[in-house]
């Protein structure tokens, strides 16, 4: 078969992308609109401004991923965008858009969830890099400001499924970094600072509590076999984030960090050494005790996930697997139980949407085109 040039639009949250993906395997272009400085100052994403943000932005970027490719819409041969998860009022930016191209152009429109979306990042860029030796079935951990879940992804003739073996029963781990660096007035988004201020304190200053799943949550329904039960590998942060608010409050740390956030927020985009010289040894201490916490939990459950289903490789993705020291950590563990571990490169880590037309290609050799009447599901469920 020829090649078959995808537009992928992704809309669920506050990046407004669009990018051109040839035949699965190649990224021809990749453009993100980051909305972060339109949210910064509400340290975190408001909705509603986040819709009129991709509103504004969704054309320019469109634009721009078609003229970086050398395409134009007539040319590309059909059109994906993210379904959900996400907020809603965002989806249906991207949505409506793409419905409108589809319809104008009589071109196949595929809707694509999002977290399979992370998935196909990784064997996106493995298929660029050459490589066709991944071998299955894979566990993959997606892991992002608003999604910790593992998942077990087969391939079939026909595409991919997908079986979710556990999730979060709160917060996200990109959430808890964000929370947390919210509390400790650093702004937003968390996860990128604090990944770099973890560097500069001593991860083994306070030791937070493995996190554990509360025994009512883990009531075994009357109809869920104990095989079922005992499989599941959930995660859970609010117990790390409370137990930071409470060591902050002991230590009366609060005046400081008051002085902190009022002194960022008068910097337009604050260096890391401006951010060093507001943070006392105690508050870095804090973070890189923060960060480690995370990255044995993420880990020490995604491996023994692995162990428990005999996968035969790992892929780490989505926002968090942006982080270094997470990288480190699963790329030693891994190699410890012998399993392979692959994560997208950073830029394809975040939200994007080369990962969008990626995961459309099997649907789009299936001819699995979205009906005329598909809508945004906020919490669509990947299956
Ligand atoms: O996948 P993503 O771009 O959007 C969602 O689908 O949620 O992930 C964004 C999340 C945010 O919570 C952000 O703080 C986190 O990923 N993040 C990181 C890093 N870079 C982004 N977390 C830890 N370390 C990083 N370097
Ligand atoms: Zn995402």
């Amino acid at each position: 078969m020829s090649d078959a040039y995808i537009l992928g639009i992704e809309s669920s949250c506050d990046e407004t992308a669009a990018a051109v993906v040839r035949t699965g395997e190649e990224i021809v272009s990749n453009v993100v609109f980051s909305q972060i400085a339109t949210h910064q100052p509400y340290g975190g994403v408001v909705p509603e401004l986040a819709s009129r943000e991709h509103l504004r932005a969704i054309l320019p970027v469109v634009r721009k991923a078609l003229a970086d490719a050398g395409q134009t819409y007539q040319s590309v041969d059909a059109f994906a965008v993210t379904q959900g998860p996400g907020l809603a009022g965002s989806l249906l930016v991207g949505i409506s858009y793409a419905k409108a191209l589809a319809f104008a152009l009589d071109k196949p429109l595929i809707a694509v969830n999002h977290l399979e979306g992370h998935i196909h990042a990784v064997l996106l860029e493995e298929r660029q890099k050459g490589n066709r030796e991944l071998t299955f079935p894979v566990l993959a951990l997606v892991v992002s400001g608003g999604h910790t879940h593992l998942f077990l992804a087969r391939r079939h003739k026909s595409g991919w499924t997908y079986e979710n073996i556990g999730h979060t029963r709160d917060d996200a781990a990109g959430e808890a970094f964000d929370k947390v660096a919210k509390l400790l007035g650093l702004g937003y988004p968390g996860g990128p600072i604090i990944e770099k201020l973890s560097q500069h304190g001593a991860t083994s200053a306070i030791k937070f509590p493995p996190s554990q799943i509360k025994h009512a949550d883990r009531r075994t329904k009357k109809n869920e076999s104990s095989r079922e039960e005992n499989a599941r590998f959930d995660f859970s942060y609010s117990g790390l984030k409370t137990a930071i608010l409470r060591h902050v409050e002991t230590h009366g740390m609060q005046p400081s960090i008051d002085a902190r956030r009022k002194a960022l927020a008068g910097i337009l985009e604050p260096k890391l050494e401006q951010y060093l010289a507001l943070c006392d040894r105690q508050t870095l201490d804090l973070i890189a005790s923060f960060q480690l916490a995370i990255v044995n939990d993420l880990t020490s459950k995604t491996l023994a996930a692995a162990r428990s289903y005999d996968v035969a490789t790992l892929f780490v993705t989505g926002g968090v697997a942006a982080n270094g020291a997470l990288r480190a950590r699963f790329e030693h563990d891994a190699a410890l139980d012998g399993l392979p571990v692959y994560f997208p490169s950073r830029p394809l880590s975040t939200d994007n949407a080369a990962m969008i037309a990626a995961a459309a290609y099997p649907k789009f050799l299936a001819n699995d085109f979205a009906a005329t009447d598909f809508s945004a599901e906020a919490g669509m469920i990947l299956k």
